[in-house]
């Protein structure tokens, strides 16, 4: 089967730089240094609302709409030895699934408070019981995450086990074992303009305070 591009350079860099942050995230909380960890939160917003967006406008392997599969096309998935580019049946759920939760993760972070110095910049305008509870989703949430990340890479070790090697195209963007009538990434240059775009806005408001900490 020839070589065909299946991730775009958008893509690629979202995945990679997303693991970076979720482990920059961790570290940073079990060491109490909040300002990396507001930091790498805004980055990892601007990640995700670019991803959403590419998710709409993208490429076809990037888009939202291929996600949606029927239950039984995923559990089909599991047994078939059909290669097609972009995400399979089953792993869509996955990548649903990693959406909803950091999407979660975010939005309970915003509202978020170490009750001694430091507050998501959403605390001051909501009540003290949303607080105590985005706490604690945020606490648990990101438990479920873990197990989620847990999963996700069990599920590419036994697709490396079962013959497919699914790391080598998000690292290159190319596979050789699919097949294609017509292109299905395009340029993924308005996806970094977008990204670019979020990150001024995130680091000119929220995040100037924690990032002018964390440079001075
Ligand atoms: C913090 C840990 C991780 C998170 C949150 C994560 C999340 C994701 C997400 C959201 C996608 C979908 C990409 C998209 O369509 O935008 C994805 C795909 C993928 N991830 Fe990860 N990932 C993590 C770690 C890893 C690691 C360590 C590996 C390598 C062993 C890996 C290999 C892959 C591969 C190969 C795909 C493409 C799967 C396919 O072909 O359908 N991921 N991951
Ligand atoms: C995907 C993004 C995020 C991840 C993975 C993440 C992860 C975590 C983790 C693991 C903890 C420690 C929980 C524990 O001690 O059990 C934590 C605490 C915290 N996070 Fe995040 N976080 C994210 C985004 C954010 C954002 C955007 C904010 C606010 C701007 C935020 C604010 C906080 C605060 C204030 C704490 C301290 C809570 C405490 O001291 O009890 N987080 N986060």
């Amino acid at each position: 089967m020839s070589k065909v591009k299946v991730w775009d350079g958008f893509i690629r860099s979202f995945h990679w730089l997303l693991v970076a942050a979720i482990a920059t995230l961790y570290f940073s909380a079990e060491e109490g240094m909040l300002e990396l960890h507001f930091t790498a939160g805004y980055f990892t917003l601007a990640l995700i609302i670019t991803r959403l967006v590419w998710g709409i406008i993208g490429s076809k392997t990037a888009k939202l709409s291929a996600l949606i599969h029927s239950p039984v096309a995923a559990i089909k998935s599991f047994t078939s030895n059909e290669h097609k580019a972009g995400h399979g049946a089953a792993g869509s759920y996955m990548v649903i699934a990693f959406f909803a939760l950091l999407i979660v993760q975010l939005t309970s972070g915003l509202m978020t408070s170490d009750d001694i110095l430091t507050d998501g910049p959403l605390v001051a305008h909501v009540s003290s019981d949303i607080v105590e509870f985005a706490g604690w989703l945020h606490h648990l949430n990101f438990d479920i995450l873990l197990y989620a990340i847990v999963l996700h890479v069990l599920a590419i070790v036994i697709y490396r086990i079962k013959g497919k090697n699914l790391v080598k195209p998000m690292l290159t963007g190319i596979s050789e074992q699919v097949a294609v009538t017509e292109p299905v990434t395009k340029s993924p240059l308005i996806a970094f303009v977008i990204f670019a775009v979020c990150l001024v806005v995130l680091f000119t408001t929220w995040g100037a305070e924690p990032l002018s900490y964390l440079l001075g």
